[in-house]
This record gives structure tokens, C-alpha cells and sequence, in this order.
């Protein structure tokens, strides 16, 4: 038996490295049929021209140069019937290499999922892939081979607009999830039509802007770069990413898009990265805008010598590499390069052996309607939801309530539910998409009289509506206000200085206060706000985010109790924008404040808490849950050593619930200062009523490592602070550990 096995084994790793070989043996039988312009046009890619994302330079010969092989991808393509139309264009050029179609879809095709931030509320790895997993099946159903995601860019800075993109300001935490992302859009293997290549963007360190305003600068510290923003692209290559994006940033004085050290040595030298890099829109041609690259042609010459492989609408490469190359100044292996690497993709996507396998308008049909994917978009956005405040129980809400009144801008809007990276499908209405009325209205009973009423805009002074909100909020037995921003007051160039509540609608809030009538607020907004006013007098809040297309069903599941909230906060919430950038894993300073009045001669602002209004992995439940007994396996630990902790959680309430329960470590000696407390692990578990489980967390090396000078990671002897608790200022159950040599 044995033998058969051994043999069978042999025949399959053998067919393997033959399928392999056979790919690159493809790539380079097509490779030498290349010309150094046909080479060249594999590295260019352009948008179409109905959905723009960015600033376009027009181009009216498109179609004409995909004929000529001068285009190897085309973004914002998207359809089966559209994406056929210009791969049958690429069919009639001299070797019919096809195109490779992009597309932005960031939490979801038709069926839309809340945006990035909120999905990181939810601390579900699991329900995270699945939003990708639902992404792709639809995307890959309708012509599309590769979105550009995940955003994995770590970023403590909510004016930003951008961090609705992404996973928060924790590396840990935005390693997981880039890691469940990946899996998610590409599923086990490229090629299979439920799959589309992922791209982990954008590299490197765009989240760390200056200020907070988008594009801008970024200077930050070899540690930072290793510590903080590295780890969630490494995650999402060992995830096996097939692309990457670099960033419109310079990083500490070099645009990551002519930044040979990130891109050469560190992604495809110390990572051995094998698939290619996209530059982001322009950006190679914006070095001559960053001062960096004196004309195009110098920086199509600083992008491919720096490992950019393909020019996204700069025409950079495309006027000036053949040029370089005939001038001797760029190696044509460099161009050859990132052609094979190119190609390998179209090659394992299939793409070479029919090259309209993913524009299939029956399946798109299918897929665009699947039941599962719009009941997979209500639980994650249900589980994307935090409850901030529910001080008087007044959630949740009974379905036999008499009368609700429904106020605000948000209530009765659709596609704002979106957020602002959805895919904007032309041909698609938006009926589809339940509004935050229509959930109301399919939750509560038949006896339940809904009430609404704008009572405000979202930006607007207007304070004309407020007497028909007040004349609703009376008659009304509870009051539901959903308040915000407007969705594209997040997102890319949507950098906010001040990140209040916008217009009046903190005015509103007040007038309908002063109603006594018990009203649960909703906050709908692509980043952490500032609220504070709102935040101390309003007993009953809820953030809602931005939730996709089920967002009118799972803020009513949630509001009614048929899914208690577990959202945990995956950024900190300012007091104000003073604070920031403000984040939990923070070093100590020499003089640490004592407490929130501790104001003499320590590290504090004399006019306000350094704490934040809501802390990093804060969220409330329904029920309650009590912490206990935690137990080290041992008190001293060795490096090559592991330690187990554990913790005793009850659910001490009346109604079963999630609990994200969560690691923080704390290395109190170092040859460097460490923070505070690092989350090292999280686990989010259910509990029935009265339910308790023992959850175990392993602590081993690469938990207490931090980056040397010598590029390495490495642990120090020393004491360590083991904390796990309910929030990063939660601390339930504390103890400790030497690490010994
Ligand atoms: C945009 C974004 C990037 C996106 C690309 C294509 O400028 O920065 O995230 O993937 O262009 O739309």
C-alpha cells in the first residue's frame, strides 16, 4: 500500500512541477515572440471612461492600441457583456494576449457590504472572508479577474479620510484581517471562477499622511516602518496576494512608487514576493509633482528600476521604456521581468485558454441575485455594529412599541448606505438596497404606527425642520435619530480637519432631548467622529457606520434584539482633533499622568483628558459578561518556550451574546521604550445566558519580538504584563511572566 502511495505522490508532484513548468515554459516561448513595444504595452494599463477614479487624461484611442497590444489591463471595465467587448479588441492584436480587467471592489460588487472599518468592528475573521468570499464570486461572475483590495494600511488618524478603507490603527488586528481578505477574494487557488486576484494596497505606509490629508508625506521611523505598517502586507503575501499597489506617498522623502528599498528589497528581494506590482493611479508620473522625477521619462526610469511593473494611467512607461531601453539605461530584463510576471497571472487565471471565461452573462445573473450572498451582507453588518451607550436599556426596542418615530437625514437614503468605494453599477437601480426606514418598517409589528421626519440636513444650517421633527419625536413613544456624515465626507481626498457631527444636526439633537421622550441615537459615518456633547447626554448610541445593502435589516435586527451587538471599536474615538494621532498602544513618556487630573509636570493636555472618548476595542452587548480566574501556566518562560493564560467568561445577563475577548501584553524593560499594551490575540465567543467558557491564549516568542536595528525581530529577557479584558482600557484580569534567556 505504501508504495502505491509513495509512486501516486511521485506522478502528482511531478505533473505539478510539469503544470508549473509548462507556465513558464508558456511565458517564455511567448515572451521571445515579444516585441520591446508589445513588451511595453503589457505594463500599461487604463481606465474606461464611464467610472473614474481618479483624474483622467483622455485618451480616445484606447480601443485602437488594445488592438495594437500597447494595453496589457483595463480598470473600471465592468460587466460580462462590457469586459467581453474589449477582450474580443485584445483578440485581434498580433499574439492575443488578454487583457487583465481591475476593478475597485472594496466591500462588495452589487451585493454591498459595510465598509472595511466597520467589518474590522466585527472581529470576525470568519465573517470578514466571507464578505470577500461573496465580493468575488459576484466580481469574478461579471467580467472581472482583480480588484484592488485589500486596503491594509494601518492609520491612527480619523481625519483621513481614507481609514474607512481599511482595518483600523492595530497591526495585529489589520494582519488578521488582511490575512482573511485575501483568502476571502482569492479563495484556495487563482483560476477557479468564484475567485479574483486580490491586491494588498497601498504600499507602503499611505495611512501615516501628515496631518491627516490625504497624499501627503510621510515621516516616519525605521521601527514604525517594521513594526506598525510592514506586518499587514507581509500578512496579506502569506495570504499569497497575487498583486500589490503601491502608494501616491513618499516615505520619509521617496515616493513609494520609485522606493527601490520597499519594492526590490524588501517585497520581491527579502519576501521573494512572485506576483507584480501595480502602480496607483498616476503615481509614477506624479514623482515629477513630488520633486522627485524631473520629467515622465526619469520616472518611468525610477519606477521599473524601483520593481513598479505596471504604469496605472500615467503613460509613463508606455512614451518613454522603449526609449530608456534602446538608450541603454534600463535593462530590457528588467522589462522582461515584470512582463513575466505579468503574464504568469493572465496565465493561472485561465485567461490564455479562454480568455471570456469570466464575462458570462448567465452567470452573472445568477450570482448578482444569489439569496446567500444578501443574507451573508445582513449578518456581517449586523456584526459590524457597536453599541456604544445603552445606559437606561431602552434597547432593545420592543416590536410592540405604539408609535416610533423615525428622525434624520440618514433614515430613508440608500445608496448613501454604501459608503464611498462601492462599485457604481450603472445599469442596476438602488431599490435593491434597504434603507434604515424600510428595515423599520419589515421589523415591527402590524400594530406599530412609524412616524417620520427629516428634521434636518446633513451639512445644511437649516433649522426649518426641527418644529416637524419635535411635533413627531411627542407623539412618539420612543424616538430612533439616526445622524452622520455624508458618505463622501470619507474616503479617497476626503480629508476632514474638523470631524464633528456636520450642519446642525447636533442642534437637533438637543431640541429633541428636550421632548423627555427616550431616544436611541445612530451614528452613520466612515471614520470615528467627534460628538462629544451627543456622547455625554444621549444614554442610548448606536454606530452604524456605513453598512452596504442590508443596512436598513441589520440595524433593525440589532435595534429590535434579534442580533445582540458585538462590534468592538477598531480605532480610538477622539475627545477632539487635538488629540490626535491618538492610539491604545502608545509608549509611556518619562512622566506619565496618574489618572485624568494628573496635569503636574506630566504628559498631558492642561484643557483636556488624554484619554479618548471611546477607547480601542470598546463595544457594548445586551447581556454583560464577568472575567475570572486567569491562569498562567507557568511564571518563567523560556524563548523557545510557549505559555498558556487563560480566563473563566460568563455571560451574567438575560439574553445570549458575543464577547470579544482580548490579549494585551506589556514588555515593562527593553532596550527600546514599548508600549503600553500591544494586542497579541482576540477571541470572540458566544455565551447563552449563564453560559461561562475557559478561554486559552499561547504566548510564544514571536508574541513578545519587536524589531532591532539588525532588521531582525527579537524577544528580550525581561517581565512581561499579561492584561486581557473586554477593551484596550477593559482590563479585566491581570498577571505576569519573566521571559528568561
Ligand atoms: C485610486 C486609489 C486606489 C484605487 C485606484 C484605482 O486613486 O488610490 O486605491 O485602487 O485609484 O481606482
Amino acid at each position: 500500500m505504501k508504495k502505491r502511495i509513495s509512486l501516486l505522490f511521485l506522478l502528482l508532484s511531478v505533473s505539478g512541477i510539469s503544470q508549473q513548468k509548462s507556465i513558464d515554459q508558456k511565458i517564455n516561448e511567448l515572451l521571445a515572440k515579444m516585441t520591446l513595444e508589445e513588451k511595453v504595452g503589457q505594463l500599461n494599463q487604463y481606465t474606461g471612461d464611464n467610472t473614474v477614479t481618479g483624474p483622467l487624461t483622455i485618451n480616445p484611442n484606447k480601443k485602437e492600441e488594445i488592438k495594437a497590444g500597447k494595453i496589457g489591463s483595463m480598470l473600471n471595465i465592468l460587466g460580462s457583456e462590457y469586459t467581453r467587448q474589449y477582450q474580443e479588441l485584445a483578440m485581434q492584436s498580433r499574439l492575443k494576449i488578454p487583457l487583465l480587467f481591475g476593478l475597485d471592489v472594496i466591500h462588495g460588487y452589487k451585493t454591498t457590504f459595510p465598509i472595511p472599518l466597520a467589518e474590522a468592528a466585527s472581529w470576525d475573521m470568519a465573517a470578514i472572508e466571507l464578505s470577500a468570499r461573496v465580493a468575488a464570486r459576484e466580481s469574478a461572475a461579471s467580467g472581472i479577474h482583480w480588484t484592488f483590495a485589500p486596503m491594509v494600511d494601518i492609520a491612527r488618524d480619523p481625519r483621513w479620510g481614507r481609514v474607512m478603507e481599511g482595518a483600523g490603527e492595530d497591526t495585529y488586528l489589520g494582519s488578521k484581517i488582511a490575512y482573511a481578505r485575501v483568502k476571502g477574494f482569492q479563495g484556495n487557488k487563482l483560476g477557479d471562477l468564484n475567485s479574483v486576484m486580490a491586491c494588498a494596497k497601498h504600499f507602503l505606509a499611505y495611512g501615516a499622511a501628515i496631518g491627516g490629508r490625504d497624499y501627503n508625506s510621510t515621516d516616519i521611523s525605521e521601527r514604525a516602518l517594521w513594526e506598525t505598517y510592514l506586518p499587514p502586507f507581509k500578512a496579506a503575501l502569506d495570504a499569497g496576494a497575487a498583486t500589490f499597489m503601491n502608494s501616491f506617498n513618499d516615505i520619509n522623502g521617496i515616493p513609494a512608487t520609485g522606493n527601490r528599498r520597499i519594492q526590490r528589497d524588501i517585497l520581491k528581494g527579502k519576501w521573494n514576493f512572485q506576483g507584480f506590482v501595480v502602480s496607483d493611479w498616476g503615481s509614477i508620473g506624479e514623482m515629477v509633482n513630488h520633486g522627485y522625477s524631473q520629467d515622465k521619462k526619469a520616472a518611468a526610469y525610477s519606477a521599473i528600476t524601483a520593481g513598479s511593473d505596471m504604469d496605472m494611467e500615467s503613460n509613463s512607461y508606455r512614451y518613454n521604456l522603449e526609449q530608456l531601453v534602446k538608450e541603454g539605461k534600463v535593462s530590457e530584463s528588467l522589462i522582461d521581468d515584470a512582463v513575466k510576471r505579468i503574464l504568469r497571472k493572465k496565465f493561472e487565471l485561465g485567461l490564455f485558454d479562454d480568455p471570456y471565461r469570466y464575462s458570462d452573462a448567465k452567470r452573472q445573473q445568477k450570482e448578482l441575485n444569489n439569496p446567500e450572498n444578501t443574507k451573508a451582507a445582513r449578518e456581517v453588518a449586523a456584526k459590524s455594529i457597536v453599541l456604544l451607550k445603552n445606559e437606561k436599556n431602552v434597547l432593545p426596542l420592543s416590536k410592540d412599541a405604539k408609535t416610533i418615530a423615525f428622525i434624520g437625514p440618514m433614515v430613508k437614503l440608500k445608496r448613501a448606505n454604501h459608503g464611498f468605494w462601492a462599485v457604481d453599477l450603472k445599469d442596476v437601480d438602488s431599490t435593491y438596497i434597504v434603507s434604515q426606514w424600510e428595515g423599520m418598517q419589515r421589523k415591527v409589528g402590524k400594530n406599530t404606527r412609524l412616524l417620520y421626519a427629516k428634521g434636518c440636513g446633513i451639512t445644511d444650517t437649516s433649522k426649518a425642520g426641527f418644529k416637524e421633527a419635535v411635533d413627531v419625536a411627542n407623539q412618539a413613544d420612543v424616538v430612533v435619530l439616526s445622524v452622520g456624515e455624508r458618505p463622501d465626507m470619507s474616503g479617497e481626498a476626503k480629508s476632514r480637519s474638523t470631524i464633528n457631527l456636520p450642519g446642525v444636526q447636533e442642534d437637533l439633537i438637543k431640541e429633541l432631548q428636550k421632548t423627555g421622550k427616550p431616544i436611541v441615537v445612530l451614528v452613520n459615518a466612515g471614520r470615528p467622529l467627534v460628538f462629544n456633547w451627543t456622547a455625554d447626554n444621549m444614554p442610548t448610541i448606536v454606530y452604524t457606520w456605513w453598512l452596504g445593502s442590508e443596512a436598513g435589516n441589520a440595524i433593525a435586527d440589532v435595534l429590535f434584539g434579534d442580533y445582540n451587538p458585538s462590534g468592538k471599536l477598531p480605532m480610538s474615538f477622539p475627545r477632539a482633533e487635538g488629540q490626535i494621532p491618538i492610539y491604545y498602544n502608545h509608549m509611556s513618556t518619562g512622566r506619565p499622568a496618574k489618572n485624568e487630573d494628573d496635569k503636574m509636570y506630566v504628559s498631558a493636555y492642561i484643557d483636556l483628558q488624554n484619554s479618548p472618548k471611546f477607547p480601542f476595542g470598546y463595544g457594548l452587548s445586551y447581556t454583560s459578561f464577568k472575567y475570572s480566574d486567569m491562569v498562567m501556566s507557568k511564571s518563567k518562560m523560556s524563548k523557545n518556550e510557549t505559555l498558556e493564560v487563560s480566563v473563566t467568561v460568563a455571560n451574567t445577563g438575560k439574553v445570549a451574546g458575543e464577547e470579544v475577548v482580548q490579549l494585551y501584553l506589556r514588555d515593562k524593560f527593553a532596550s527600546v521604550v514599548r508600549p503600553v499594551k500591544e494586542l497579541k490575540g482576540f477571541q470572540k465567543i458566544k455565551l447563552a445566558p449563564g453560559e461561562s467558557k475557559t478561554v486559552a491564549f499561547v504566548i510564544d516568542n514571536e508574541k513578545l519580538s519587536f524589531y532591532h536595528e539588525d532588521l531582525e525581530f527579537k524577544s528580550e529577557a525581561g517581565e512581561f504584563d499579561v492584561m486581557i479584558g473586554s477593551s484596550s482600557e477593559d482590563i479585566r484580569c491581570k498577571g505576569g511572566f519573566e521571559l528568561i534567556d
